[in-house]
């Protein structure tokens, strides 16, 4: 009997590995052989860990498994996937949260051993690769463009584009480079990606390293992640022992070498050009662009940079046609959105979708409504420097520009709930909090103005200040917002009056101290 028991950090963190040795060491008390998987995770995050049983009918699904419930669970017979134990899901790909989803890029996860690239070919892996191999770089370039590919990573700029730049550049060492530092509260996509999945990262890197006419690459984690760290440090050697990696990739005469490089925990090092600064072992501060990565990125050589998600996108568009991907979406926001549910929900976790589903159907149809069964208040879409969207704006359909036209931001697709005991004024107070932290310090309107704007509010938010002060002060905030939104040179600075002012515009009562709930 084969069992499949979740690896990926989320798992690992509610005891996965304690789970995986009870079920070892009670089917060797009971004398029964069992075959033990570690497979990726569902991305049922709340189900975690979710332990699955092959069974002639599909998977049968047991969550969330202690190791304390394995005894019983064998007693119930579950390895014959009886569904008796309070425990029992049914047939996994059943489960309404996962069976209404577009699973596109993440079809693969959750079912594959990670590392196994067997399991990876059996599922459709490294056809993407082998196509492209067969292709000048202009016409992988040209799929891509054509799939509607847009940037993952939040800006949504178009892939294909950005990949034409790099190609046509002048230059002799080009690169490309993908961004795994994750920073955006509430995102663990990436993560999921890399210990889940991490091959298809990896193809995606080699078929974009084809596509610009790189022959190294290099992946920037972050130190917060080592088990993504060490999964993908695992499938570069077996994919290079494999020939899909190296100096002769699958026998092409090509050369493509990926390395991973570590961060070190700043959250600005997800900008491209700190990012890039970083990885040439500097100091993360920010470059002005112009010139674009594209034409002068790593070590001064034109640089196709991008997200995980972008990257893990391609596979699939080589492997099945542009046309197959752009089908998905709505508008200008071609495919899918691997939308990430975090915070005050019931049902938090992956959700990949194609671009059009609604906030309400994720906060109720997927996630539940809120975990402590009070009303949702706010729901901030796109990170710490995404806007907060009020119920009036939850019928937005997921698509970059239905977002940008309520002064919202998809970002990544982290979407972090809150209840209604959340205090907005304090949210805002974070948001400036979290750029004077995180400030690079290269421009003044982010490294001044976040802390003045931490000030600002401060004396907004004070119970003693009289309301003719208070309102002067909402003047000057708003004054101090429109310079850092005009003003500063990433969107660190660029974007932080996002959740300052939608917390302001759209919860106004939270910033007046009569009504104030105090701590
Ligand atoms: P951007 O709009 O300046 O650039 C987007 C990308 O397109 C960059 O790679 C840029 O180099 C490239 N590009 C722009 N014009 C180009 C051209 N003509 N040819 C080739 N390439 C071109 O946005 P930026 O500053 O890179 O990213 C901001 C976004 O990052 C925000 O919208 C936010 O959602 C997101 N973000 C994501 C985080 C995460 O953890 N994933 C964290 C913080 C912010
Ligand atoms: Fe640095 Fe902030 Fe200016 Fe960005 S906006 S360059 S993080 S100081």
């Amino acid at each position: 009997v084969r069992i499949y028991v979740p690896c990926d950090s989320a798992a690992l963190a509610v005891g996965a590995d304690a789970v995986a040795a009870a079920i070892v060491r009670e089917a060797a008390r009971r004398g029964l052989d069992i075959d033990l998987v570690r497979n990726g995770t569902r991305g049922l995050l709340w189900l975690e860990p979710l332990v699955e049983v092959a069974t002639p009918a599909g998977r049968a699904g047991f969550g969330p498994v202690d190791a304390a419930d394995v005894g019983a669970l064998f007693d119930a017979g579950f390895i014959d996937g009886a569904n008796t134990h309070p425990l029992a899901l049914g047939p996994v790909e059943r489960i309404p949260y996962l069976a209404r989803q577009q699973r596109v890029t993440f079809a693969r996860i959750g079912i594959t051993d990670p590392l196994s690239l067997d399991d990876y070919r059996a599922h459709g892996g490294f056809a993407g690769l082998e196509n492209a191999l067969a292709l000048p770089a202009a016409d992988i370039v040209a799929a891509v463009t054509a799939s509607g590919l847009r940037g993952r990573g939040g800006a949504a700029f178009p892939t294909g584009v950005k990949w034409n730049t790099v190609l046509q550049a002048p230059g002799a060492d080009k690169y490309v480079v993908c961004n795994a530092d994750e920073g955006d509260s509430g995102t663990f996509a990436d993560r999921i990606v890399m210990e889940s999945d991490p091959y298809m990262l990896i193809e995606g890197m080699a078929i974009a390293a084809l596509a610009v006419g790189a022959a190294r690459g290099y992946l920037y984690v972050r130190s917060e992640y080592p088990h993504a760290i060490a999964q993908l440090q695992a499938a570069i050697g077996q994919a290079r022992a494999a020939g899909y990696l190296g100096a002769d990739v699958l026998g092409s005469g090509r050369t493509v070498e990926l390395e991973v490089r570590k961060g070190a925990g700043a959250y600005i090092c997800g900008e491209e050009t700190a990012l890039l600064e970083s990885l040439e072992g500097k100091r993360g501060i920010v470059r002005s662009k112009p010139p674009l990565p594209a034409l002068a990125g790593l070590f001064g050589q034109p640089t196709a940079i991008n997200n995980v998600l972008s990257f893990a996108a391609v596979p699939l568009i080589l492997a099945k046609g542009a046309g197959y991907y752009r089908d998905y979406g709505m508008g200008r926001s071609r495919g899918t959105l691997p939308v990430q549910l975090a915070g005050n929900v019931r049902r938090g976790g992956l959700i990949e979708l194609a671009f059009g589903a609604t906030l309400r159907e994720i906060l109720y149809d997927y996630g539940g409504g809120s975990a402590s069964g009070r009303p949702i208040k706010a729901v901030q879409v796109g990170g710490p420097l995404g806007a907060y969207l009020p119920e009036s704006q939850w019928d937005t359909p997921l698509d970059y520009e239905a977002f940008a036209d309520r002064w919202a931001v998809l970002g990544h697709g982290g979407i972090v709930v809150h209840d209604d005991t959340a205090d907005m004024g304090r949210l805002a107070r974070h948001a400036m909090a979290f750029c004077a932290a995180e400030s690079c310090g290269k421009c003044t309107p982010c490294r001044i103005g976040a802390t003045r704007g931490v000030e600002t509010i401060d004396k907004i938010l004070d119970p003693d200040a009289p309301a003719p002060q208070r309102e002067r002060q909402v003047t000057l905030l708003r004054d101090l917002c429109d310079t850092m939104l005009y003003g500063s040179l990433c969107a660190m600075g660029g974007m932080t009056p996002y959740p300052v002012l939608s917390a302001l515009n759209h919860f106004p009562q939270d910033f007046s101290q009569a009504d104030m709930p105090r701590p």
